[in-house]
């Protein structure tokens, strides 16, 4: 049977129209509303901003307008905010780890590296630092410095790089601040280092189109990346980014500018210097690809009275985690430190791993070398070391030691380990070619003392 009355609909498709269409209207008022107090109070701040130099590097001068961005900037030198791993580890990385002096043999970082330190820092340490010397370029002070910028516009980039780092010493004076990130007019995040905007556009990647969860990354990848100071005279800032951001592609681009850090003293193999590919490493982690910035976490949104400001205090995030996590997991406190720590935990053991076998594979070709192996006989076994610890040194001095992309972080220093593998089989079988037959001995390296003392003579003869 058929229901002979047609169902009337419960509203009139007239009103149901209309009524879907005001709701669209009242959502598309209320989200321009918000987008509109937004850029209000963008205009506002701009509008009662005392103004600026074009290049005012000087934080003094920015903290009269934005006093809640300046006085969290400058609580940053409190020492209060260090990172959890910290608790277990020396600030001197070559303390920590001595064997890294072996590995860096004939280059500046045998003499020094440490922990990083708050922004505030950055001129005092970059200046106090010993591995600092008459062959240091000018472009050092591109990431140490918020003078940089106003120095390169005032004396042109090429005038810029092709100076060495004292002579912009009595001028780079004030430290990371507002100027390596902000417009000074208009407030916006930019990009103001031009190494940074060439690798992006060099990549077919426009920077003046970014959005702005985009720039919440990129202002830190202007310093927080690898990099190179590309033609012997010219020293200029680049990014090998062309082929891609892993440390394969880097290798590749490496090949391809015919670039080389260093001729290692015991191995004779030319090396190349990973810096701190955070930004790249990163890439590959779970909070990038959803989207997540470098500022999520270590600028995370607070509330000071009535105002929401973004903190400039740039704590490492785990002694900030209720700020830079739990605003998207409901973990506990302790669970967040966990998921830190335990990253962090493993990428230490096999990172220890690679070093020692890494220290071994140097020392064996340097043995074969000495008893007699020429350096086309070595040329394999040499290719094969580079790239191992170019591997291993990508993970080794990026920040956060594993935890912004642990997976990848793994991979790479698996890859460094089978590289350096295949290098000491290939030299163990040199050196039985040569009746040398027995294992060399690895010296006492376990202090930074005895390890400086162990390269010096190889440091020297290769002067
Ligand atoms: C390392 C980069 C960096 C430095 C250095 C920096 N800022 Fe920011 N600043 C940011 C980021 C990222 C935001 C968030 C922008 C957004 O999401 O719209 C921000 C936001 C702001 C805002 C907007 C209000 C807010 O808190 O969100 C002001 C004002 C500001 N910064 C002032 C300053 C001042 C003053 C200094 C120097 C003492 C400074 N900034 C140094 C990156 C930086
Ligand atoms: C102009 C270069 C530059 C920019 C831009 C920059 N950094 Fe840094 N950052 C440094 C240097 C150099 C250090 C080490 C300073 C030192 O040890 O004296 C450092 C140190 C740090 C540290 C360690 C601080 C600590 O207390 O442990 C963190 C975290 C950090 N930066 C995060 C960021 C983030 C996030 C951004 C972007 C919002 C950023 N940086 C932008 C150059 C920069
Ligand atoms: C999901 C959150 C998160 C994101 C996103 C993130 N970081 Fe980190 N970062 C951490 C944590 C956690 C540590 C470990 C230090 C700690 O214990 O707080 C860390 C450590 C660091 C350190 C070293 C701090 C120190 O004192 O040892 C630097 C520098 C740094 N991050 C820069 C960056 C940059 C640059 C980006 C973006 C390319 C970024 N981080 C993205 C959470 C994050
Ligand atoms: C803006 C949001 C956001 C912030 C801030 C954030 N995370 Fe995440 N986190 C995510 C998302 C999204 C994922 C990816 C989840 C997935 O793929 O299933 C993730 C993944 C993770 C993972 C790996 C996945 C898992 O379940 O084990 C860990 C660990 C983690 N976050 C820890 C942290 C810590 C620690 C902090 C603070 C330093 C933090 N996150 C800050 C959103 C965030």
């Amino acid at each position: 049977m058929t229901d002979p009355t047609p169902r009337r609909p419960l509203l009139p498709g007239w009103l149901v129209l209309t009524l879907a269409l005001l709701l669209a209207l009242g959502l598309g008022i209320l989200a321009s509303s918000i987008n509109q107090r937004r850029v209000e109070a963008r205009l506002v701040r701009v509008q009662f901003m005392q103004p600026l130099e074009a290049e005012e590097a000087s934080p003094e001068r920015w903290s009269r307008s934005f006093p809640r961005q300046s006085l969290a900037w400058q609580s940053s030198r409190d020492p209060a905010g260090a990172p959890a791993f910290l608790y277990e580890q020396v600030r001197d990385f070559l303390v920590e780890r001595p064997r890294l002096a072996v590995l860096w043999a004939g280059f500046p970082f045998a003499r020094a590296w440490k922990w990083p330190r708050s922004h505030v820092h950055s001129v005092e340490d970059v200046v106090g630092t010993p591995r600092i010397d008459e062959e240091t370029p000018a472009a050092c002070w591109a990431c140490k410095s918020s003078d940089a910028p106003r120095l390169m516009t005032r004396d042109g980039l090429e005038a810029f790089y092709a100076q060495d780092f004292e002579h912009h010493k009595s001028e780079a004076t004030n430290p990371i601040a507002c100027l390596d990130c902000h417009d000074p007019q208009t407030m916006e995040l930019r990009i103001s280092r031009p190494a940074l905007k060439e690798a992006l556009q060099r990549q077919g990647r426009d920077p003046e189109k970014a959005s702005l969860q985009e720039k919440r990354s990129l202002v830190c990848a202007q310093c927080h990346v690898e990099y190179y100071f590309k033609g012997k005279k010219e020293n200029r800032l680049t990014h090998p980014w062309d082929e891609g951001l892993t440390p394969e592609a880097f290798e590749e681009s490496y090949a391809r500018a015919g670039h080389v850090d260093w001729i290692h003293p015991i191995s004779g193999a030319r090396m190349l210097k990973m810096q701190h590919p955070d930004y790249e490493l990163s890439q590959k982690g779970p909070h990038a690809r959803a989207g997540i910035s470098c500022a999520d976490c270590h600028m995370p949104y607070i509330t000071e009275g009535s105002a929401r400001v973004t903190d400039h205090s740039m704590r490492p995030p785990s002694r900030n985690l209720l700020a830079a996590c739990q605003v998207c997991h409901l973990w506990s406190e302790a669970e967040l430190l966990d998921s830190i720590l335990q990253p962090q935990l493993a990428t230490r053991q096999v990172r220890e791993q690679a070093e020692k076998v890494l220290v071994a594979a140097h020392l064996e070709i340097g043995d074969a070398a000495r008893h007699g192996a020429t350096d086309a006989e070595l040329e394999e076994v040499r290719d094969l070391l580079t790239r191992a610890q170019l591997s291993w040194d990508y993970v080794a001095s990026a920040n956060s030691h594993g935890f912004h992309a642990p997976e990848e972080a793994l991979r790479i220093l698996g890859r460094s380990l089978d590289l350096a593998g295949q290098c000491r089989e290939r030299t163990r079988e040199i050196r039985a070619t040569m009746g040398r037959r027995e294992p060399v001995p690895i010296p006492d390296l376990s202090t930074k003392a005895k390890a400086q003392a162990f390269i010096k003579p190889y440091e020297e003869a290769a002067r």
